[in-house]
């Protein structure tokens, strides 16, 4: 559920119609929901009571300061993945002890800004990169916090592009070099192993992976700590998938996943941290775009938005699906025809939906993608040198800019022409 809904024939969010923040912000912008974030943030919480345990919202799904600042107003953690993203969490004012920073290529800068400002742990994903987590924590005479991120070899079952936890991905250790990493981990004096931690995808529309995984991990904690090793802590990534396609999807919800994670670790006495990003961003946001023409061509009408693939790049990157429905809300029986919708960007990727029927629409008409929160404005470019499109939160009947529209100038002002051209 979220608080995208029509009332008196128009879109509202949350008690604000959407129309009015197009007027007042122009199209192409987002607009999230903060009752839509809290109460996803908190279906996860409520989902994992009565365990020890935090949730680190993944904020590479959205990363603006004001969704981070209300996330962490409810009490979320961070998971990062870049010394940006660790900054902006300390810049919107999360503690390091709630901060979990993951990824492949961590640089040596990144470990150091983030042990010299506080870090609750490291996920380290390969041999040399403990070794220069080791390094840079003796370096600074401190002793890092880790987890180690295995890789369980399961068929996470999504999009190719964002399944992690198959042998083939580059993600994590392979499960079967788990014991001599962490003994190897235990020798170097610079580390402190806190737990296991395990993310196989995201947009996992069945528990089945999940629990696949997790039950290794289950495995692999009685064999660490039968070789001595402190495992007091698991984190099991995020990637629960969301309903794009509202009319025929229903993933599962946090509370059943919540259950999945008691039933299968629950007694292991860890403390459980997950890192969803999706399902508290995703619906909680929306992109608004205007019709600018409707163009017959010989087999099909177009619709030309304002949107484009530089601000969503779902849809041309992964054929992704995004509901896409008109500000005004269509009678009961009006009319339905089928449309390409494409952006002004001068290729053929930049298509949103093909043949997808909507009600009549003509130029000047506003559309809104549901599903939008995540992996939207964060994936955004200036392709076509079109400036990244503006940001706005609505809670109850209030809405503020949370990321305004940069000017031609201002986004032409960040290049610099050498002196000697
Ligand atoms: N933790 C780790 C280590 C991750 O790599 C990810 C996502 C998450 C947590 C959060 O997963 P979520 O709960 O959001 O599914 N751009 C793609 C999605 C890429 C996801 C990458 N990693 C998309 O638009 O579908």
């Amino acid at each position: 559920m979220d608080h995208f809904l029509y009332r008196n024939g128009e879109l509202y969010a949350e008690d604000v119609p959407v129309s009015e923040i197009a007027k007042s912000v122009g199209t192409p912008c987002y607009i999230y929901s903060a009752a839509t974030l809290t109460r996803h943030f908190k279906l996860f919480d409520e989902a994992l009571e009565g365990t020890d345990h935090l949730v680190c919202f993944a904020m590479k799904s959205n990363s603006n300061q004001a969704v981070l600042k209300l996330l962490a107003g409810l009490g979320a953690g961070m998971d990062v993945v870049s010394g940006g993203e660790y900054a902006r969490a300390r810049a919107a004012g999360v503690s390091g002890d709630k901060i979990v920073f993951s990824g492949v290529g961590k640089t040596r800068e990144e470990m150091s800004a983030a042990l010299t400002g506080g870090i609750r742990q490291f996920n380290v994903e390969s041999e040399p990169e403990m070794l220069a987590l080791n390094e840079v924590a003796l370096s600074l005479g401190t002793v890092a916090p880790i987890a180690i991120r295995i890789n369980p070899d399961v068929d996470a079952k999504t999009h190719e592009k964002i399944a992690t936890g198959k042998s083939e991905n580059k993600f994590g250790i392979p499960i079967s070099r788990a014991r001599e990493v962490y003994a190897l981990a235990a020798s170097l004096k610079g580390l402190k192993i806190m737990g296991i931690d395990v993310h196989i995808g995201s947009q996992l529309v069945e528990l089945e992976p999940f629990e696949l995984a997790y039950q290794k991990v289950r495995e692999l904690t009685e064999v660490l700590r039968a070789d001595d090793h402190e495992i007091t802590r698991l984190d099991l990534g995020g990637g629960l998938g969301i309903p794009y396609e509202r009319s025929n999807e229903a993933p599962p919800l946090p509370i059943e996943y919540g259950e999945l994670i008691k039933r299968t670790l629950g007694d292991l006495g860890c403390e459980i941290e997950i890192e969803p990003g999706r399902l508290i961003s995703g619906n909680a946001g929306i992109m608004v775009s205007s019709v600018i023409y409707v163009k017959s061509g010989e087999d099909r009408d177009f619709l030309i938005i304002d949107g484009a693939m530089n601000d969503l790049v779902r849809p041309s990157m992964y054929s992704a699906h995004h509901d896409i429905i008109p500000l005004k809300e269509p009678a009961a029986g009006a009319e339905q025809q089928p449309y390409d919708i494409v952006g002004p960007v001068c290729e053929s990727g930049d298509t949103f939906a093909k043949g997808r029927n909507m009600p009549v629409l003509e130029a000047g008409d506003v559309v809104a993608f549901r599903s939008a929160g995540a992996y939207g404005a964060v994936m955004a470019s200036e392709y076509n040198s079109r400036p990244l499109i503006p940001e706005v939160l609505v809670s109850g009947d209030q809405f503020a800019v949370i990321r305004s529209r940069p000017t031609f100038q201002e986004m032409i002002a960040r290049d610099t022409v050498p002196e000697w051209l």
